[in-house]
């Protein structure tokens, strides 16, 4: 099977590099090698690596840097991901892709469904539900939406809470966002998971492409995520005040609730999701562990 991998160096991009490799012949392309912001180049990269199966971890993710740029973000989250999708449908490839909860307005004030009407509140939101779109071109299809993607990458929360630390012993974070924290590991490993499925057996996986809820299980305020990560971390003498998300105005406007029930994506594809606080403990043992010969 030969996979093509978009995007190697962000937080899921890392991840997925790690999981795919042993699953057949892997080309990886990143940022300067590929260009999303140049949609028209994409075909023909795509032709040349002959993928049975590409996996597109690229995105415009600066949300509200975004907001003045609608054009770049477009390109990238939606343009390009057609051009993608319209090769895997002439190659007979399987486009595996990852959008937002941010396609939702946060209205609803429970977990979303796979069924419940997008509606997106930022332009972020906006060209991601575009890109949605767009992979369901590719014919043969699985687009995951996730939320609050988290890593050990440095630019990730994670990091930022901890860089966070080292200046301030006192953090204000906001208790009325809601959402599924989701650990980078766990989405690569469940992508992994499916694709070597779809090497043995393509009319299983075919019989269930379309687009699924996948994130971590449960749901939690910022707030609690923070003081989550810093009990982990040992860092309980920082103190976490709760705020509101209106004493901190950004550009782009954010959906206070955002957490994704995964369901269907459980009873169809037989896997369980880990509740976001045992992934974080993983990720937190790992991130603490002295190094091997220090
Ligand atoms: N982060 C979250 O909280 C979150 C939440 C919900 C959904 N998601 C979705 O999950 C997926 C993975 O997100 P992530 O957190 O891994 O994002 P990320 O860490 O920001 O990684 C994005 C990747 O896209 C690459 N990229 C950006 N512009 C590019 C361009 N013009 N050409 C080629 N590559 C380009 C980046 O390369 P450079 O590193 O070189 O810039 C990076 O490798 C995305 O689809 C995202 O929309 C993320």
């Amino acid at each position: 099977m030969r996979i093509l991998l978009f995007g190697k160096n962000g937080q899921l991009g890392w991840e997925l590099n790690r999981s795919l490799i042993t699953l057949g012949e892997l080309t990886v392309l990143d940022y300067p090698d590929v260009d999303f912001n140049q949609p028209q180049t994409l075909p023909e990269i795509v032709r040349a690596a002959r993928p049975n199966v590409i996996v597109n971890a690229v995105a415009y993710t600066n949300v509200d840097k975004a907001e003045s740029e609608p054009d770049v973000a477009r390109r990238i989250n939606a343009d390009a991901v057609g051009e993608i999708a319209r090769e895997a449908k002439n190659l007979g490839a399987l486009l595996v892709h990852f959008s937002t909860d941010y396609v939702f307005d946060g209205a609803k004030g429970s977990s979303y469904v796979e069924t419940d009407t997008p509606n997106p509140l930022s332009v972020y939101g906006k060209t991601k539900l575009a890109g949605e779109d767009a992979a369901a071109q590719a014919g043969k299809y699985l687009t995951f939406r996730t939320s609050w993607v988290y890593s050990n990458r440095v630019g990730g929360f994670v990091s930022k809470v901890l860089e966070w630390t080292k200046t301030q012993n006192k953090l204000r974070i906001v208790d009325d966002q809601i959402g599924s924290p989701t650990w980078s590991r766990m989405l690569a490993e469940v992508t992994g998971q499916l694709t070597a499925r779809y090497g043995i057996d393509k009319t299983w996986l075919l019989e269930r492409q379309g687009l699924y809820h996948l994130a971590g299980a449960g749901a939690v305020s910022r707030y609690e995520w923070v003081k989550e990560i810093l009990r982990l971390m040992g860092r309980e003498d920082v103190v976490v005040l709760p705020a509101k998300t209106i004493e901190f105005p950004t550009p782009a406007v954010r959906p206070l609730f955002s957490a994704l029930d995964c369901s269907m994506f459980s009873a169809r594809f037989g896997i369980g999701l880990p509740e976001w606080r045992t992934s974080a403990g993983f990720l937190m043992e790992e991130m603490a562990a002295p190094k091997q010969g220090s």
